[in-house]
């Protein structure tokens, strides 16, 4: 039995963490088993990578060591949380995933797609997400809205150019691969971006029962 890979991604302050629990409230109610977990992070080691890329730091860090401390925290949170999950038939609704390295190391940072693709393969081997919810907002609504949240992390310090380019990376991959993503326009009020997910249940459900 194998269980559904769903992925939340988007940038900063566009309603991911937000939604997560909406998800896996209607997803559980129609009776599926659901494991809720995020990026970077997932697991006690991985939160510490967590920690070490988000902390504002005076030492910069290096495109490649952000990039693989991400997939660092990945492997491990594939091998301990989200391989088993899936191999248990459970619905795996993760906050972040690898479209967000290729987004932020990517669009953001600007290393290369196919440095990228080859570590994606070296951590992943043929894993990817069944669906990815694209959350997509004009980039200054979602720096508002993270500002109002507190104190800013390493990220969240970026410029604006950085956040563009972040945003146009998740449109561009959403858009070579339409089977696979949903963008939801999360500038709209929460209440109407939740109508949206609950038209997208009924969807999952049938792909995870059919
Ligand atoms: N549709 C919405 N309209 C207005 N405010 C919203 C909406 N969705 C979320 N928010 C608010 O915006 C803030 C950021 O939301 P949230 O933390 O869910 O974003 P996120 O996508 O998880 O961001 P990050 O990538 O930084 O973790 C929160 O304070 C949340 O309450
Ligand atoms: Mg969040």
């Amino acid at each position: 039995m194998s269980g559904l890979f769903i992925t939340l991604e988007g940038p900063e302050g566009a309603g991911k963490s937000t939604n997560r629990e909406y998800l896996a409230e209607r997803l559980r109610s129609g009776g599926l088993p659901v494991l809720l977990s995020r990026e970077p992070g997932g697991t006690p080691l991985a939160e510490r990578i967590r920690e070490l890329l988000l902390a504002p730091s005076d030492e910069p860090m290096a495109s490649d060591t952000e990039l693989l401390l991400m997939f660092a925290a990945r492997a491990q949170h594939l091998q301990q949380v989200i391989r088993p999950a899936l191999a248990q038939g459970q619905i795996v609704i993760c906050d972040r995933f690898t479209d967000a390295t290729y987004a932020y190391q990517g669009g953001g940072r600007g290393v290369s797609e196919a440095r990228i693709a080859q570590l994606e393969t070296f951590v992943q081997g043929d894993l990817r997400p069944d669906l990815t919810l694209v959350f997509d907002l004009p980039v200054e609504v979602g720096l508002a809205r993270a500002a109002a949240r507190g104190r800013l992390d390493r990220f969240e310090q970026e410029g604006r150019g950085f956040f563009e380019a972040v945003r146009q990376a998740y449109l561009q991959r959403a858009e070579c691969h339409p089977e696979r993503y949903r963008i939801i326009d999360a500038s709209q009020p929460l209440a109407v971006v939740q109508q949206t997910l609950d038209v997208l249940v009924p969807q999952v459900l049938e792909r995870v029962r059919g």
